[in-house]
């Protein structure tokens, strides 16, 4: 587990995947992500399984809050496409439990996941792309020092249009400071 002040991050179990299924099909959770076809259960634990076959850095990790004496599972996040030459890596995150949007939750799992990256795997560059109608997500980077670094114009296509995905990273030097 890794841990900060209101939340933990543990591994993903196949227990998951219910919640998983139901906040990847929800319209507005999936607005933001790369996925655009209905999930099935299936479909969930087929990628469980491809998962587990993956480098352990690269499994992504659960988002909890404490709430009451319980721990709650709000989304996921995690590295992928690790580079170890250049110390390098991309990230993703999502808190699929709506009513919990704008309480910091989103900002507090990157802050912890970037620690993570650059003291834990010892990465040097941590890069994510966002779509440009997602300000929330933005917003929440640029609290914890992602910079923008540019756009790939027109390069998704969504809801009848293209949409610009915005470059972001922060450098382990930068984070430092
Ligand atoms: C993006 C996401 C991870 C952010 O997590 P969150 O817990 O909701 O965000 P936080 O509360 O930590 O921070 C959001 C910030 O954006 C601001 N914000 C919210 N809506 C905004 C808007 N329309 N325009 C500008 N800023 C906005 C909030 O006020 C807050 O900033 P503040 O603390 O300075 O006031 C979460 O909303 C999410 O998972 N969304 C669906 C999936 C997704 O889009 N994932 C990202 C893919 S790149």
């Amino acid at each position: 587990m890794i841990y900060s002040d209101r939340i933990r991050l543990r591994a993903p179990e196949r227990a998951d995947i219910p919640r998983f299924v139901g906040w990847l099909n929800d319209p507005e959770v999936r607005a933001g992500l790369l996925i655009a076809l209905p999930l099935s259960q299936a479909d969930e634990e087929g990628w469980f399984e491809q998962m587990l076959a993956r480098p352990l850095e690269e499994h992504p990790l659960t988002i909890e809050v404490h709430q009451g004496e319980e721990w709650s599972m709000i989304g996921n996040c995690g590295f992928h496409n690790i580079d170890w030459r250049s110390r390098a890596a991309e990230v993703g995150i999502f808190i699929g439990e709506k009513s919990l949007w704008n309480k910091g939750y989103g900002t507090e799992a990157m802050q912890l996941l970037l620690k993570h990256g650059f003291q834990t795997l010892n990465l040097n560059r941590i890069a994510l792309e966002v779509y440009e109608n997602n300000p929330r997500a933005v917003r929440s980077y640029e609290k914890v020092g992602f910079v923008h670094e540019g756009r790939k114009r027109q390069g998704m296509y969504k809801d009848g249009k293209y949409i610009d995905i915005l470059l972001m990273s922060v450098l382990r030097s930068e984070w430092q400071e």
